[in-house]
């Protein structure tokens, strides 16, 4: 495997350095999409946008006589007239929508080969979702037995992605997954899942992405094909993806519509421009919808690959601060189905963990997502493990006015006096119990009863105060629950 350095993380996400023969790129990278053909913005222009590696499709330029001689001659940069990396993809996509192509495997491989591209792709077929069983099964094979072929050829020093197919089923993308990692890429692309994104199933889009992650190595970089919209950026990072390609910047433009990081606008809809790139400081709406088609679909596509390289400066920064769950839970508001596709992070929490960092400035509270992440599970298993004060009856109060060994805490549950000034449930801004919501507290009386049974040999009191006192109950036999008001020193001042 090439170089794939890694120099800051958070979730599942990281910022890394990938090497290419056209020098180094710093992921998470936005690859725009050059077609040949119909250059709305022309390659040369991308790296003022912020593009270092750009994506173009090798299928196009080969059946296009005089591109492909162009190609051969100059080569694939000499083409495009870029000197950054230049990423070949296969016609896999042409396969998918046209069902056919006219070229083998190994035509394209080494034609992307001859043409000097930095990453080649071989001839995936990428299976649409809901295929059934069978077909997917099939296709895979076909796919692999492609993959089989790719890393048989000498390929120089440039680097092989093998793409990772399967549909939506789980266990072929695992299988997809564990095939390629065998046959060793240098980039690890999940296919298949643009008509996911077209129709906002992100829902199935995290679960493959998950199911992936699952079986790839963790310094193992992962593309995700197809993925434009920068509504998908922050969610997508934070699963683990590091390289994402745009064609959506351009096809989005020449259809009239306006990106931006929480959804797509129609520009006739637009009174005002949300946004200070270039394009909309210098231009209203109005003026852009009076101007003729080349140059308002030029306009909007600037502005759409602006938009795309800030939201990844942000994600970037989210990451170095260590507060990318915050960037994405803030991210997942704009929509309900990222809002429910991000939420199964409570399913993979084992794997969250084995990526996120421990250590922590802050955690703020910004919904019941935040319960989910890794630092709540755990402090619930951390505390297992704090010795206990020698005495008769331990006491566990959820009111902080009262004197106790230990205190409740939403979401982190039974919080020992020495580790309520630090990270993280000391360092926690969550809102008072009262004003939360039930998932908080739920998830909180979960962790002591936790606590409680591991100290199935010891008596506990369990003092409760205000909203606690409906969720504070079936506790375990060693523990006794007592009404913070009927001890004469609770502070119930939240009540009423
Ligand atoms: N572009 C968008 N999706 C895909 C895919 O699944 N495979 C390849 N090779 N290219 C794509
Ligand atoms: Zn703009």
């Amino acid at each position: 495997m090439k170089m794939f350095e890694i120099v800051a993380k958070d979730v599942m996400g990281r910022i890394a350095k990938l090497e290419t023969p056209h020098g180094k790129v710093e992921t998470p990278a936005l690859m725009p999409v050059v077609n040949p053909n119909i250059e709305i913005i022309p390659a040369r222009e991308l790296k003022r946008f912020g593009a270092q590696i750009v994506i173009t499709n090798s299928y196009i330029i080969y059946r296009t006589p005089e591109l492909r001689e162009e190609a051969l001659k100059r080569g694939v940069h000499g083409l495009l007239g870029v000197d950054i990396p230049v990423m070949t993809d296969s016609g896999s996509y042409q396969l998918m929508v046209y069902g056919d192509v006219e070229v083998s495997n190994e035509e394209i491989l080494r034609f992307q080969i001859d043409i000097g591209s930095d990453i080649i792709v071989p001839l995936d077929v990428p299976t649409p979702p809901d295929a059934d069983y069978d077909t997917a099964k099939s296709d895979l094979e076909v796919t692999l037995e492609r993959e089989r072929e790719a890393v048989k050829m000498d390929r120089g020093k440039r680097l092989l992605a093998l793409p990772i197919q399967g549909s939506t089923h789980a266990d072929l993308r695992r299988k997809s997954a564990e095939e390629v990692v065998k046959l060793g890429a240098d980039l690890y692309p999940i296919g298949g899942v643009v008509p996911l994104m077209d129709t906002y199933r992100f829902y199935d889009l995290v679960r493959i992405v998950l199911e992936v992650k699952s079986v790839l190595p963790s310094n193992a970089p992962v593309h995700l094909f197809g993925a434009g919209h920068p509504m998908v950026f922050a969610l997508a990072v934070a699963l683990g993806c590091d390289l994402f390609d745009s064609a959506a910047y351009a096809l989005y433009a020449k259809d009239g519509r306006y990106l931006t990081p929480y959804g797509t606008k129609k520009l006739e809809e637009l009174q005002y421009f949300p946004c200070s790139c270039p394009v909309c400081l210098e231009h209203t709406p109005e003026e852009i919808r009076r101007m003729d088609e080349e140059d308002r679909t030029r306009l909007l596509a600037e502005h759409n690959l602006w938009i795309s390289f800030e939201e990844l400066k942000r994600i970037k920064q989210a990451i170095k601060e260590n507060n990318l769950f915050e960037f994405v839970e803030c991210r997942i508001r704009s929509h309900p189905n990222l809002l429910f596709a991000w939420r199964q992070i409570r399913e993979y929490r084992t794997l969250l963990e084995l990526f996120d960092p421990s250590m922590k400035h802050s955690f703020l509270y910004t919904g019941i997502e935040s319960c989910y992440r890794p630092a709540v599970l755990r402090h619930h298993e951390r505390v297992l493990n704090v010795e206990l004060p020698d005495k008769e009856e331990i006491v566990i109060s959820s009111d902080e006015g009262h004197p106790a060994d230990f205190y409740l805490r939403p979401c982190f549950g039974v919080v020992p006096v020495e580790m309520l000034e630090s990270y993280p449930a000391g360092h926690a801004e969550i809102p008072p119990s009262e004003l939360l919501e039930d998932e908080a507290l739920k998830i909180a009386v979960e962790g002591l009863k936790k606590f409680l049974k591991h100290h199935s040999e010891r008596k506990f009191v369990v003092i409760v105060n205000g909203k606690w006192k409906k969720f504070v109950k079936d506790l375990p036999e060693n523990a006794v629950i007592r009404n913070a008001g009927e001890e004469g020193w609770g502070s119930e001042n939240l009540q009423n």
